[in-house]
């Protein structure tokens, strides 16, 4: 919609929201994509011809979600993606990033002067506007969820994506020379005695850069550092970082991404109240069989299966069956720590915390039993 002049100054709506409520939370109802709904599209996506721009894919779309942003949560993105035998994608890049686990066969992803040859249940990042395609140089379908922030920047009216010439090639990383920056000489002024600053434009257009790569977490290692057998002492849930997200924890800016696995005969977690937090935590197990309950309903699940496991704010926890669990966790948390509005409630007769902007949740040194 565009408005012609003589309405610019008239068109919007002024709403009195004096004494409105305060804001409480409207989270999506919790959602499965099962194993064989996810094979099915993989086998579909795979017998159709193929597209221009080789990208076979299917974003997941929760029945709340609204266009444009249209995910499995709200600014929150999983694509099924296929490649066949020997093809590969028309290069693309764009102001989204992007999470890929192999969930069948395996194959290459090219990013900038990146080479990563994910394999099944590896995991990698893509980030922003960097130039990336995949190549399947395997015998078998290549399937990947991709997770994206996509649908967030369409909400925001603001998703830039350029189509590569075929004839692209990533550039080698020349990141040696040290950095200059025009931001170095900006103004700077002291505002007050608190710490209110004055700085130049160019505080603001020539910024810091922080190097993003995109970076593989293979299962085959991965998996070494998770419990194996039942009181080994290893962890059963880890963090994959990439220390490009700083203290936002992320494996990209928007998300973080948890490996977890409990070894089958692990203790049963005991059954009780769960926890809430601000940012949607979407899990997709490859391993075990266990139940979820989530704002009161009960969700099984086995592996294979993709969940909206806990919406925005709703009260969740998992346990796993005598088969154990194996599930990678995706979370928007770095995306909230960004934002400062990341609340976390770890007991729900307990306090409600703002992670990163003040103390956090305390307490977990060892390996650990609640749901994430
Ligand atoms: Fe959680």
């Amino acid at each position: 919609m565009s408005l012609t002049d003589d309405r610019l100054d008239t068109a919007a709506r002024l709403v009195d929201v004096s004494d409105r409520p305060a804001a409480t939370p409207q989270p999506w109802d919790p959602i499965k994509i099962p194993r064989a709904r996810i094979e099915s599209e993989i086998d579909r996506l795979a017998a159709a011809p193929r597209p221009a721009n080789g990208r076979r894919a299917s974003r997941i779309v929760h029945p709340a979600a609204t266009a444009p942003g249209l995910g499995l949560a709200p600014g929150v993105s999983v694509t099924i993606e296929v490649l066949k035998p020997g093809e590969e994608t028309a290069p693309l890049r764009e102001n989204a990033h992007r999470v890929e686990i192999g969930i069948r066969g395996s194959g290459r992803i090219t990013v900038q002067g990146d080479e990563i040859a994910l394999a099944h249940l590896d995991v990698a990042n893509i980030p922003s506007m960097q130039g990336f395609r995949f190549r399947n140089d395997g015998d078998d379908v290549w399937a990947r969820l991709s997770y994206s922030n996509a649908p967030l920047l369409e909400k925001l009216g603001v998703h830039y994506a350029e189509d590569l010439p075929e004839s692209w090639e990533p550039k080698p990383r020349t990141s040696d020379a040290p950095a200059t920056y025009t931001r170095g000489t900006a103004p700077d002024i002291a505002i007050g005695d608190e710490g209110a600053r004055l700085r130049g434009y160019e505080f603001l257009v020539d910024i810091e850069v922080v190097e993003s790569r995109a970076l593989h977490w293979p299962w085959a290692e991965v998996g070494q550092h998770l419990s194996r057998e039942p009181g080994d002492g290893r962890r059963t849930i880890m963090a994959l970082y990439n220390p490009a997200t700083q203290r936002r924890q992320g494996a990209t800016h928007s998300f973080f991404v948890t490996a977890s696995f409990m070894p089958p005969g692990a203790p049963p977690r005991r059954r009780g109240r769960g926890h809430r937090h601000s940012s949607v935590a979407i899990n997709y197990h490859f391993a075990g069989r266990g139940e979820s309950v989530v704002d009161g309903r009960t969700i099984e699940w086995e592996a294979g299966d993709l969940l909206l496991s806990a919406p925005g704010w709703l009260e969740h926890a998992h346990y796993q069956g005598p088969e154990g669990l194996g599930v990678y966790t995706v979370q928007d948390h770095p995306l909230h720590i960004g934002m400062e509005s990341l609340v976390w409630q770890e007991q729900l007769d307990g306090p409600v915390l703002a992670l990163g902007s003040e103390e956090g949740q305390t307490g977990f040194v060892g390996p650990r039993e609640a749901g994430t």
